[in-house]
């Protein structure tokens, strides 16, 4: 008898565990299909890439940090999620009131790209009526028309960005058609971000590691500024682009890997960060649903394989958010596994005690997301689920479940 009433007691135990887990797993993980972003778990969204069925999709990075290896390396051992033209913004409109006719390559705010775990941040600059502009030109020229906004604006969000999160690293590419001298310096210093910059003096030209990101945070040199203008190395001490990074060619999304013109060789090993660009000429919101996934991943290969083994430490992509399922921050995370212990992912690198020596990473558990803030309350539509609800409905299955067992057990 006393054995029984053990056996019913732990029925009823399990039937409750199994009924808690299946509510967890209700929320999907990458890649399942989903009505609405409360299907996916924290840091995925539900996006349906052009009438495709929805899935949950991952909306953000995974912070480096919280893995075993965490900032402890060089900078040069890391890879973050890069937005090519990350100030040319579907559906923005201008200041100066006229229609932006240029191509759009990304699809949120600067501040909301880096909230999500964007980290470097490709931007072109020109000259438009005595101010320094985010534009795309007609032949080197930035109109009205092709201007986004005056790059002070961005400058100021990046400098809050960074105020609000003392551990984190910012890179921007400067595409520099900026010819007044000290322009560009001077708007780094009205907009409060010279003080985050890193100087030119610790960059490594010979091949060597570039100081921990660690020490670049302690230090609260956390912003590292290259420049396409190489007269600005010397006049104003911000970097130029081509004597530390290597770059492919842009605007192809074939699976290959040139040089890009102005970069040194490929395999040049002076020259210790590496930014790969995934993107094509026209940028197409439907294609880069498609562009940012498998071949994505693909592509990182073929770089590797072409730069002697090297990983790309900046990824660049258009509507980085765009994904059938796992997107860039997928592939962030594979080029971090591979710089930072030689495996396909970064979590795999949690408890390596040496090159290649990979954790078998476990299929990822939906984790709720973050209640959204608090808004007045709403009227649900009759039958739409809530997450309230789901946990209701488990607690009264549990004490359906336990009565029966009662009910059996008394009978006896
Ligand atoms: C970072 O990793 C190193 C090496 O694994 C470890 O010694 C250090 O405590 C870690 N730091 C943090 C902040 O987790
Ligand atoms: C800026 O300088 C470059 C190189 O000297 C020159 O080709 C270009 O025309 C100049 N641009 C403007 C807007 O003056
Ligand atoms: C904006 O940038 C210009 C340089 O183009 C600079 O002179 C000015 O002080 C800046 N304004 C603000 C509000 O930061
Ligand atoms: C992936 O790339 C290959 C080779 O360039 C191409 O044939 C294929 O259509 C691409 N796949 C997708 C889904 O875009
Ligand atoms: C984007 O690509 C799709 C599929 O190839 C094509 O049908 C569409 O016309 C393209 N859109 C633009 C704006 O180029």
């Amino acid at each position: 008898m006393a054995s029984r009433k053990a056996l019913s007691l732990l029925l009823v135990v399990v039937a409750g565990l199994c009924l808690i887990c299946g509510n967890v797993q209700a929320l999907g993980v990458a890649s399942d299909p989903c009505t609405t972003d409360n299907d996916c778990g924290q840091g995925l969204y539900c996006f349906s890439c052009d009438g495709a069925s929805p899935v949950c999709a991952i909306d953000s990075a995974t912070p480096v940090s919280s893995f075993s290896q965490n900032y402890s390396l060089p900078f040069n051992k890391y890879a973050w999620v890069t937005t090519h033209n990350a100030y040319a913004i579907v559906g923005e409109t201008s200041i100066l009131g006229v229609t932006i006719v240029s191509q759009k390559n990304q699809e949120d705010s600067i501040t909301s790209q880096l909230n999500k775990g964007v980290r470097g941040l490709m931007l072109d600059i020109y000259e438009l009526n005595g101010d320094i502009w985010l534009c795309h030109s007609v032949y080197r020229q930035c109109y009205d028309f092709t201007a986004f906004r005056p790059l002070n604006t961005t400058l100021i969000e990046i400098e809050a960005f960074l105020t609000a999160n003392p551990t984190e690293v910012i890179t921007i590419f400067f595409e520099d058609y900026v010819n007044t001298t000290n322009a560009l310096t001077t708007a780094l210093t009205a907009t409060g971000l010279s003080k985050y910059m890193f100087p030119l003096a610790k960059m490594p030209t010979d091949g060597s590691d570039w100081p921990t990101v660690s020490s670049m945070i302690t230090s609260n040199e956390r912003l590292l500024v290259f420049t396409s203008n190489r007269n600005k190395q010397a006049g104003e001490g911000i970097a130029y682009q081509w004597n530390y990074v290597l770059e492919n060619q842009y605007g192809t999304v074939a699976l290959t890997c040139d040089r890009r013109g102005e970069s040194a060789l490929l395999t040049d090993k002076t020259k210790t960060l590496f930014l790969q660009n995934y993107f094509p000429t026209n940028p197409n919101r439907t294609t880069a649903c498609l562009d940012n996934s498998d071949n994505l991943s693909k592509a990182l290969n073929v770089c590797s394989s072409a730069t002697g083994n090297r990983w790309a430490n900046f990824l660049a992509v258009d509507y980085y958010q765009r994904s059938t399922s796992k997107g860039v921050f997928k592939a962030v995370d594979t080029l971090n596994g591979q710089l930072q212990c030689g495996c396909e992912d970064i979590r795999a690198c949690e408890g390596s005690t040496g090159p290649g020596i990979c954790s078998v990473v476990t299929a990822p558990v939906a984790t709720p997301r973050t209640p959204p803030p608090p808004s007045p309350p709403t009227a649900l539509p009759p039958g739409t689920p809530s997450s309230a609800g789901a946990l209701s409905s488990s607690f009264s299955a549990l004490v359906v479940c336990l009565a029966m067992l009662l009910v059996a057990h008394s009978t006896h």
